[in-house]
């Protein structure tokens, strides 16, 4: 039987990349899918899979025929969550969130109804964060949102850069508290 990984393991190994040591509490899970309006044939992606309770949280409510393209660049994450998770709407992919759009052309889709993303952007390289933020803009689908959750306000700039409607909640309730950024694509 394959031994089962942690988000602190996988930060003492990679550091930055992973970004936190605890998996977010089922309080942020609720408070960074409340804006998602659920629907029939609907596309979601999701940045940073971790050990998956966002995307489990997200599986709960999808319909039937949707389509979830859930990214974690981590491999031991990654293979973990497949073993765990075996759903018609859900394509786990072992790559960079950048490559977003790739994937949705490979999956017949032009954009994204929804982007969740619990990437740790203010510690990716600059050149990293810049270039998923762009992703996002050019993949989201008009009337669609970016939900962001950051344990600081330190990319809150590079949102409001290429976003004009943005809502700021946060929770208490998780280790570190956390703030959720909704960005629509008006
Ligand atoms: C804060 S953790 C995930 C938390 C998890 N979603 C949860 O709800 O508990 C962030 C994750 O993003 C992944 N990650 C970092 N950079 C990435 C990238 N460029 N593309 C996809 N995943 C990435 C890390 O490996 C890590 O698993």
């Amino acid at each position: 039987m394959a031994k089962k990984t942690s988000l602190i393991e996988e930060f003492l190994k990679k550091g930055n990349k992973v970004g936190s040591i605890t998996p977010s509490s089922r309080f942020l899970v609720k408070k960074m899918l409340e804006p998602v309006v659920f629907s029939e044939d609907m596309c979601i992606a999701e940045f940073g899979t971790g050990t998956g309770n966002i995307t489990r949280g997200l599986l709960a409510q999808m319909p039937p025929k949707s389509l979830l393209l859930a990214f974690e660049i981590n491999p031991e994450l990654y293979e973990q969550l497949g073993r765990e998770l075996q759903d018609d709407r859900l394509r786990l992919i072992n790559d960079s969130a950048e490559q977003l759009e790739k994937y949705l052309s490979e999956n017949n889709r032009e954009k994204a109804d929804y982007i969740i993303s619990s990437l740790p952007l203010a510690i990716l390289d600059k050149e990293t964060e810049e270039s998923i933020l762009d992703t996002v803009v050019r993949a989201l689908s008009p009337g669609g949102a970016f939900i962001q959750f950051q344990y600081s306000p330190a990319s809150l700039k590079k949102l409001k850069d290429r976003f004009s409607d943005i809502k700021t909640d946060f929770t208490p309730y998780n280790i570190p508290p956390a703030l959720v950024y909704t960005c629509r694509n008006k």
